[in-house]
């Protein structure tokens, strides 16, 4: 006993010192002092300077100023460049033309998906299923390195409730607990258990922080906030990333507090490096560091640097403040060499943890970009995740489609591969996309059942395409209405003051259900669209999102119950931009609005204060009928915990996936608390007639939350548990806490 319990001491104080030798081998590798002692000032410089590529119609080019700057030792990183052959070729330059040999970085924006190109963030989140999703950002990992790749500029963690923002359709949704399964997920799928393997990628958690809250949603803008709103709904996915190992981060665009997040020493030093012990290096947006000058923070672009590297800014991507300007400034004495060692010693132990001082062209292989890239493996996987993204909104039996059946296949993104592939492709190219939605339908109906025609474009007021779409519907028995929004209206600089569907697009839905055939209207869209208008007139409504490059078999898959539903919403769609900002996290208020007639409570005149769709909506070709919440007891205390279950049965005809949901409520805090904190989350599928129990573990640290003194922690008092198949449609239980 007394020898057994000796060998697990000891096999444990050998494996924590291992762990802790391996956690310095890959940050404080000895190579990198040794160099440091060998670099000169503008090599040190150009060791935090990252340029572009350009992209022209042979291939990636860089300008031959930059090339220049390579060979010089004062360009140490570049951006947009890939392909196997043309990353050597540059690797080969800082290799053997500098004087010290430094490898280059070489990073790029793959953010769902490389040349297999997967769903926008926003759909993949509709998965819940983060497994998934890691095994997605695992696949783009393999690609892009296999193109000469090592840095991707994701996961995106920004949490947004703000549908105007395009870049809402990058991120994850509005949820913090979602978010953190998913960022720490892409973080694991790209960088996986060793960083040095060539086909992993360096994960760059961006925007560093609370991007996500632009003051009118519009790109860029203000964001201010109380210090508690920031740390308890906007940080948390940007830490899990860090903890999930994450070797980089990217510094925001917008202020915080009044202060930019390229220089806001509070969010690079005191959270991300004190707190969070985060060991990587930081870049900046592009030209994040000179727009601060712009935003009134310095006095010039020379100032715009010092602010920055002072402030905890490791890496400038594309400023060329740092290179125009940081010599100077060390050497002026107003940054410190210590402070410029600091950034250049991470930059240098991420490109040694790299592997990139053993084989600086580990990542370039022609062998395995011809390989591992768009592998029908890979392309099968995305198809199965693109039709797991999308969430079915409403449905009064119009799906599933039969085949066989005639079906008029209408709208202005029906025959598009373009839209399916969003607006950040990475390298996907719309030659690898093998089908559009009108394609995949007419395969799986037959060509002979399929009548197409556009109706109108996603813009503009031109009519003149109803009449041959009319007449299309009048000669089927259903009608499938492709519509939305241009890829290009969603992401970065996309946003937008309505978010209706565009154009005509809603008027031609309306007349072709006045032909009284059953309207299917699939969406193509990268932000929760106020559908007010449209839900009437649609039979059923499919959430596609922008599905990647087979989505538009993912499309038909679903369309005809090849598969059935399963996405659910991972933002709330309003019933106008009025009610904007609108989530489920939302707290109580003094008044809350309880008796219809009430004036004086908290609500509108003229629209209900629900959602058109809620967080967690998504409708399946079955139906799941819940238990009550059972509490495995009606209290606990400390350290202890409880759990609450429920049974979850599939009450229809046809295999089904459910994603069931926990939410808990504080009743009472020492600061309020939100009414439904999403606090669990399980996918379970389930045969017709099958019942599956689901249990989840509430302990103390699901309870904890910033008190009202700022300590991370759990309260003494009374909770409800929801447990359901959507954030409004849940069965509770009560139980007490006792810390
Ligand atoms: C975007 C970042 C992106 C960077 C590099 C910026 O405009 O905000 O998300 O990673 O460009 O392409």
């Amino acid at each position: 006993m007394k020898r057994s319990l000796f060998l697990l001491v000891v096999t444990a104080v050998v494996f924590a010192a291992c762990a802790r030798t391996q956690e310095a081998g890959s940050l404080n590798d000895p190579r990198v002092d040794k160099l440091m002692k060998r670099m000169t000032l503008d090599e040190k410089v150009g060791q935090l300077v990252l340029f572009t590529s350009d992209w022209t119609v042979t291939g990636p080019s860089m300008r031959q100023g930059y090339i220049d700057d390579i060979r010089a030792g004062r360009c140490g990183n570049i951006f947009n460049a890939y392909t196997a052959d043309y990353t050597r070729k540059m690797q080969e330059i800082a290799v053997n033309e500098t004087r010290l040999g430094i490898p280059l970085l070489f990073g790029y924006d793959v953010i769902h998906g490389f040349r297999t190109i997967f769903p926008i963030n926003l759909g993949l989140s509709s998965s819940w299923d983060p497994q998934a999703i890691e095994e997605a950002s695992r696949i783009a990992a393999r690609e892009a390195t296999a193109a000469g790749l090592h840095w991707t500029f994701s996961p995106m963690c920004d949490i947004s409730v703000e549908p105007r923002w395009g870049r809402i359709s990058e991120g994850a949704g509005e949820d913090p607990f979602l978010g953190s399964a998913i960022s720490a997920a892409m973080t694991r799928g790209y960088q996986g258990e060793d960083l040095s393997d060539p086909a992993t990628l360096l994960a760059c958690v961006k925007h560093y922080a609370a991007y996500g809250a632009p003051q009118a949603g519009r790109d860029y803008n203000t964001v201010d906030m109380s210090e508690r709103w920031l740390r308890e709904f906007y940080l948390p996915p940007y830490k899990a990333a860090v903890e999930a190992g994450a070797l980089s981060v990217m510094a925001s665009f917008n202020e915080l507090d009044g202060v930019p997040a390229t220089a806001n020493s509070f969010l690079l030093k005191d959270v991300l490096r004190d707190e969070w012990g985060f060991k990587g290096f930081v870049v900046s947006d592009y030209t994040g560091i000179n727009e601060m000058v712009c935003h009134g923070y310095a006095a010039d672009e020379a100032d715009a640097g010092r602010l920055a590297i002072n402030a905890g800014m490791d890496m400038d991507m594309q400023s060329a403040s740092y290179f125009n300007y940081l010599k100077d400034l060390v050497q002026s004495g107003k940054v410190s060499r210590h402070t410029l060692d600091e950034s250049v010693r991470r930059v240098l132990n991420v490109k040694a943890a790299l592997g990139l001082f053993d084989d600086p062209y580990k990542y370039c292989s022609p062998e395995r970009e011809a390989t591992e890239t768009l592998t029908e493996e890979n392309k099968a996987f995305a198809r199965s995740l693109a039709a797991e993204s999308m969430v079915l909104l409403s449905n009064d039996g119009t799906l599933p489609l039969r085949k066989g059946e005639k079906i008029a296949v209408i709208g202005a993104l029906a025959d598009s591969k373009d839209d399916l592939l969003g607006s950040w492709r990475g390298a996907g190219e719309v030659q690898s996309v093998p089908a559009s939605i009108l394609d995949a339908i007419r395969e799986a109906a037959g060509p002979g059942n399929v009548v197409y025609a556009e109706g109108c474009k996603e813009m503009g007021e031109d009519r003149s395409g109803f009449s041959r779409a009319l007449t299309a519907a009048y000669g089927a028995s259903k009608v499938v209405l492709v519509i939305g929004e241009d890829c290009q209206w969603s992401g970065e600089a996309a946003s937008r003051s309505d978010i209706r569907i565009p154009g005509v697009q809603s008027e031609l839905l309306q007349k072709l259900a006045a032909t009284g055939k059953p309207v299917a209207v699939v969406l193509l869209n990268g932000r929760p669209l106020d559908l007010s208008e449209d839900l009437p007139y649609a039979g059923a409504m499919l959430e596609a999102w922008f599905p990647g490059t087979m989505g538009g078999y993912a499309v038909a898959d679903v369309l005809f119950g090849d598969v059935n539903p399963s996405g659910k919403l991972s933002v709330t769609f309003p019933r106008n931009l009025g009610q904007v900002p609108i989530y489920h996290y939302a707290k109580n208020t003094g008044r809350p609005y309880v008796h219809p007639e009430a004036k004086y409570e908290s609500r509108y005149l003229d629209v209900p204060n629900e959602p058109l769709f809620a967080f967690g909506h998504g409708l399946s070709y079955t139906s799941f009928e819940y238990s009550p919440v059972e509490l495995s007891a009606a209290s606990f205390s400390g350290e202890g915990g409880i759990t609450a279950s429920v049974t979850v049965t599939n009450t229809g005809e046809v295999e089904g996936t459910e994603t069931v949901q926990m939410y808990i409520r504080d009743l009472v805090g020492s600061v309020t608390r939100p009414v439904k904190q999403l606090k669990g989350f399980e996918r379970v599928r389930l045969a017709p007639g099958e019942s599956r129990e689901v249990v989840f573990d509430i302990d103390a640290a699901t309870l904890s939350f910033y008190r009202a003194d700022m300590t991370w922690g759990p309260e003494s008092g009374e909770f409800k548990v929801f447990i359901g198949g959507a954030s409004d449609k849940v069965n509770e239980a009560s139980f007490s806490y006792l810390d």
